[in-house]
């Protein structure tokens, strides 16, 4: 992936970001939309999975047909909110690892804590893909992606709903290496750290908390 940030904006991806962003939309359907979404995302992102070809054969004759190569995938759920991405990367995927990053946000710093980390083996090997449906301050996501790398990944993509600009700078500044695809580049971050407009609190609305 050349750009940096890229911004999917397919009309079904923009109509189910519509409904997701209404605040009169029922959990149960954020949920689900999210879902679809991603696998719309996934798409995207997974685009440059190299190939290879098998030789099989057609009812009609033989023919060099493409499939993936090697190079496996792991998906990177950033809690808690990156759960609800994990589904729909899975379906079109099932055979990706899956590993978790806990990191909260300190309301008053705004800073990253981590608290959990447990990610699969090999990421040195993997295709790396972390999922948070918001990159707001990019704090914790450049923080997710700094433990990442710790841990031996090196090729590695940032799968969001919505980017907030400031969010996006910070993941240019610690990790331009990071392609970024997301469904929009919203206007800005708020005094308390959303996005604007946004959707609200990611994981209140698909977890029903709040
Ligand atoms: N996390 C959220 O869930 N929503 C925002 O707007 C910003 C961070």
């Amino acid at each position: 992936m050349n750009e940096h940030l890229t911004v999917v904006d397919h009309p079904l991806v923009q109509h189910k970001l519509t409904l997701m962003r209404d605040k009169g939309t029922s959990t149960a359907s954020f949920r689900q939309l999210l879902r679809e979404i991603t696998q719309l995302l996934a798409y995207e992102v997974t685009r440059e999975m190299p190939l290879t070809t098998r030789t099989i054969e057609t009812p009609l004759e033989e023919m060099e047909a493409p499939i993936l190569a090697g190079k496996k995938l792991a998906l990177v759920s950033i809690l808690r909110a990156g759960n609800g991405m994990l589904d729909g990367v899975l379906e079109l995927v099932p055979s990706a690892r899956v590993g978790f990053v806990g990191l909260y946000r300190d309301e008053e710093t705004l800073q990253p804590v981590q608290y959990y980390f447990k990610v699969p083996e090999g990421l040195q090997d993997r295709l790396v893909i972390a999922v948070d449906p918001m990159l707001a301050t990019g704090n914790s996501s450049a923080a997710a992606v700094d433990l990442l790398k710790q841990a031996g990944a090196t090729d590695i993509r940032f799968l969001c709903l919505l980017a907030a600009p400031e969010g996006v700078a910070r993941m240019k500044e610690a990790h331009p290496d990071v392609p970024i695809v997301t469904a929009s580049l919203d206007r800005a971050l708020n005094s308390k750290g959303y996005i604007m407009p946004g959707l609200g609190d990611a994981g209140d609305r698909m977890f029903g908390t709040k």
